[in-house]
């Protein structure tokens, strides 16, 4: 036992020296002399509470909770209380794991479930997880840690972890640097970060939530902590991962895979998904800081239909309100906004409307003076209201972590709803002061009703700011689903909004770091996503631009947006050859809708990210731990975008099993990289054999015209392959009373012959009758084609071996030979 004492001493002792540098260097500004840090000691006692479970070293505390076979969370009290249950990113906490045990011998306690096993060692509270194979997926290098905070009260909370020689490391969602975060040092604290560099740390989001692959396994976790949160990935110690906090609880969730797609999968059972979208959110969208007056705004929609460039999105920045002030419109740039918003929704375009949190010091100004009387904003520590300067001037901030609050801003939309507008776009919800950058440290909140400071609130500010939007709007449009935006966010937040990545730059390094941060997205929860096409501010050139709409046909959220001071930017303004090809992908978008759609849906109601990065594909080699450009749009197409001024051509991983070029239907085996030419007309699109793409036909604007019939393109392969198709009525919570319908199709094929089966779930019943099916990559002439057991005979083969037929959409089975 001495030896024990003596041991955890001498452990203590190094690492408090080294503790202390992450101190120093996270806490430069405190000016307050490092304190000894505490350490857990010895776990004395194990109690059990249902699925609960607690560890004593006589003064402080472990909770280790079981809350699905995968999910297991880990609490920290320093002197055994624990905070109030309450988490703005978990909203319920379900447990569904059935069989857990407590078991004990001379070492360790040990909780397991089915898939894993924590286990807290007897001779120092270590804790660690295994899986059913006694893998160790993650272990403790140093016994869970914290510190006093004289200055706030509190604690700084501390978790370090062993780091292994090959271990890699993603998520923590919008951060600018390599797509791997091995060896690398973050911080999570939302901030405005206009023209971000390669590297910058933080920017708008807060995501603690990282995936660890080490030796083929992967595993996740999710540090539930909105303070500002550091993580270190092997960057101070190679041997060591550490995250931490300023203040909170030590709380986080170990998520087992063990494949990466698990992981992510079990994190959105924690936090949610992103409700369906209306269906046009899935179109392009067009934005400019700003389009004014009402004649522009005319100018650029009519353009597109003249240019016969699809768009679905038209969007206001700050320019149409009256003195930067919410709510309210600028009549002489816009004298009747409803009828414009009409005459725009009759050509197509759904109106989005920008809204910020900071609301004119003005007692001329409604919503200000509702907003004082009601004291809905933000007060500092002795009583006086916050304030800042952002765009309108001298301004206060609703509290958005007030319930009361939450409910009198989402009222607030009933005019612009009245008027037709479709969709809300948060920004500088971070939220952004001019000059201080954000609120002080000691502006107070009611964090529904567990009252807090601004170092507790700052990183969910902007997420319960969209909530409030999302939730207000949801009620104004009755059935019909809003479409919500925002700039800032901590984890949950996309079951209220889709996300864009901020103020980037008209450069090719830009594309390259907007490639990856939607693919981090995606990974941390956010799969609705894009960057602003073209770069915000300075000046692509038309290559720049074309080869970004490439990239962003294939962004789960598509849209251009520029800064005020640059030149005109929509998908016509560079010319030829520029116009012809941006209109051929944004076409591709809109013929890719439903697929585009039903992997949404894949996302909404199984939790699957819309990006994959190629890592999720083959998580067991190493290499692709490092791959960065290529990722799944769904688990059916393969992207790889030209990145490279001048490129006309560039390698490309295709990964295990049989891919179709989509351009030439040429069949390619995987597992290697190959070199594809990349002429500015096309980029690298590979389709996986035995999908069913599904095709609407090109519209100008979603719902343009009756869908007559849906194409299908089947890629023929030799071993099965299961595609979904998702259809319902693209603009009502319907779906939510199984008002849809899911369908999966099955391929299968060999030498000398192909089978297609379909099956279908759920209650709606689309208009069309027939399926439009184009069969690619028959090995084989087809001579007969059997539909339901009836033999089929119109159809055609033509020179490039592709089988033309139509059936009718309620088929179970073709059997082509
Ligand atoms: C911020 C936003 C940008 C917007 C501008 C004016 O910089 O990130 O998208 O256009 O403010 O509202």
């Amino acid at each position: 036992m001495e030896d024990n004492i003596l041991n955890q001493e001498l452990i203590a002792n190094k690492l408090i020296d080294e503790e202390e540098e992450f101190h120093h260097l996270n806490n430069p500004a405190d000016g307050i002399k490092p304190i000894i840090k505490k350490y857990l000691g010895v776990p004395k006692s194990a109690d059990q509470s249902g699925n609960k479970f607690y560890f004593s070293d006589g003064d402080a505390k472990v909770e280790v909770v079981v809350i699905t076979n995968e999910i297991i969370r880990v609490r920290l009290a320093p002197h055994s209380v624990f905070l109030d249950e309450f988490s703005y990113a978990v909203p319920k906490l379900e447990q569904r794991a059935i069989d857990f045990t407590l078991t004990e011998d001379e070492n360790e306690f040990k909780v397991s479930t089915s898939a894993v096993n924590c286990h807290i060692r007897k001779t120092d509270f270590f804790i660690s997880f295994s899986d059913s194979n006694d893998f160790v997926t993650s272990s403790d290098a140093v016994p869970m840690h914290w510190e006093e905070n004289v200055k706030f009260g509190g604690y700084y909370v501390f978790c370090t972890k062993t780091c292994h020689a090959e271990e890699s490391f993603f998520g923590l969602g919008d951060k600018p640097t390599e797509l791997n975060l091995r060896g690398k040092r973050l911080k999570n604290w939302n901030t405005d970060a206009y023209s971000f560099a390669w590297n910058q740390d933080p920017l708008y989001r807060s995501i603690p939530f990282y995936i660890s692959v080490n030796e083929g396994i992967a595993h996740g976790i999710f540090f539930d902590n909105t303070f500002k949160a550091h993580f270190d990935f092997g960057a101070e110690d190679p041997t060591k991962t550490s995250f931490w906090a300023d203040g909170g609880e030590l709380q986080y969730y170990y998520i087992h895979g063990p494949h990466m797609m698990d992981v992510v999968k079990s994190y959105h059972i924690l936090t949610g998904t992103h409700p369906m979208p209306p269906l046009w959110a899935l179109g392009y969208h067009q934005c400019r800081w700003s389009y004014y007056p009402e004649a522009k705004v005319k100018k650029i929609t009519n353009g597109f239909r003249e240019n016969k460039i699809p768009c679905d999105g038209i969007y206001l920045d700050i320019d149409y309100m009256d003195g930067y002030r919410c709510f309210t419109w600028n009549r002489k740039y816009f004298s009747d906004p409803k009828r414009m918003i009409k005459e725009l929704a009759a050509d197509g375009f759904k109106t989005v409307v920008i809204i910020d949190p900071g609301i004119r010091v003005d007692d001329n100004y409604a919503v200000f003076k509702e907003g004082k009387e009601k004291r809905h904003f933000c007060r500092r520590s002795d009583d006086y209201f916050m304030e800042g300067h952002v765009w309108p001037g001298r301004c206060q901030f609703p509290d958005f972590t007030n319930p009361e609050v939450r409910e009198w801003w989402g009222g607030l939309f009933d005019e612009l709803v009245q008027m037709g507008v479709a969709g809300v776009w948060n920004d500088m919800n971070e939220p952004a002061v001019f000059g201080a950058g954000t609120f002080p440290d000691d502006v107070r909140h009611q964090y529904d009703g567990y009252r807090g400071s601004h170092r507790k609130a700052h990183n969910v500010y902007g997420m319960q700011m969209v909530r409030a939007t999302y939730d207000g709007l949801r009620k104004l449009m009755k059935n019909k689903r809003p479409f919500t935006i925002t700039r800032a966010g901590y984890s949950g937040v996309q079951r209220f909004s889709s996300v864009w990545t901020g103020d980037n730059v008209a450069s090719w390094e830009h594309l390259k770091l907007g490639n990856i941060q939607c693919q981090r997205l995606s990974v941390s929860g956010i799969s609705f996503c894009g960057t602003d096409i073209g770069g915000f501010s300075g000046e692509p050139d038309g290559e720049l631009f074309t080869r970004w709409i490439q990239m962003g046909t294939f962004s789960p959220f598509m849209r251009a947006h520029s800064a005020g001071d640059t030149k005109e930017r929509e998908p016509w303004s560079f010319g030829e050859p520029f116009t012809s090809i941006n209109r051929k992908f944004i076409e591709l978008r809109y013929r890719l809708l439903p697929y585009l759609y039903s992997i949404f849906w894949e996302h909404h109601r199984y939790g699957f990210p819309i990006l994959r990065p190629v890592v999720m594909q083959e998580q067991e080699e190493i290499t692709n731990h490092f791959r960065q450009d290529e990722f799944t749009y769904g688990d059916k197409i393969l992207i790889c975008p030209v990145l490279e001024p001048g490129a006309t051509s560039r390698k490309v991983y295709l990964p295990k099993g049989k891919w179709y070029d989509f351009w030439s239907n040429l069949v390619i085996e995987g597992g290697k990289e190959i070199d594809v030419q990349t002429p500015l007309e096309t980029m690298p699109i590979f389709i996986k054999a035995g999908s069913v793409i599904p095709e609407y036909p090109v519209m100008q604007y979603v719902g343009e015209k009756e869908i007559e019939e849906v194409k299908l393109n089947v890629y023929f392969s030799d071993y099965e392959v299961n595609s979904f198709l998702f259809e319902d009525y693209g603009e009502t919570f319907a779906y939510e009373q199984d008002i849809y319908l899911e369908k999966k199709f099955v391929v299968n094929g060999s030498r000398a012959k192909l089978t297609i089966q379909q099956s279908m779930e759920g209650l709606y019943t689309p208009r069309y009758e027939n399926y439009e099916f184009n069969i690619i990559g028959l090995p084989f002439k087809p001579t007969r084609i059997i539909a339901d057991n009836k033999e089929f005979k119109d159809f055609t083969f033509d020179k490039d071996k592709i089988l033309k037929l139509k059936l009718r959409k309620n088929f179970t089975q073709i059997v082509i030979d």
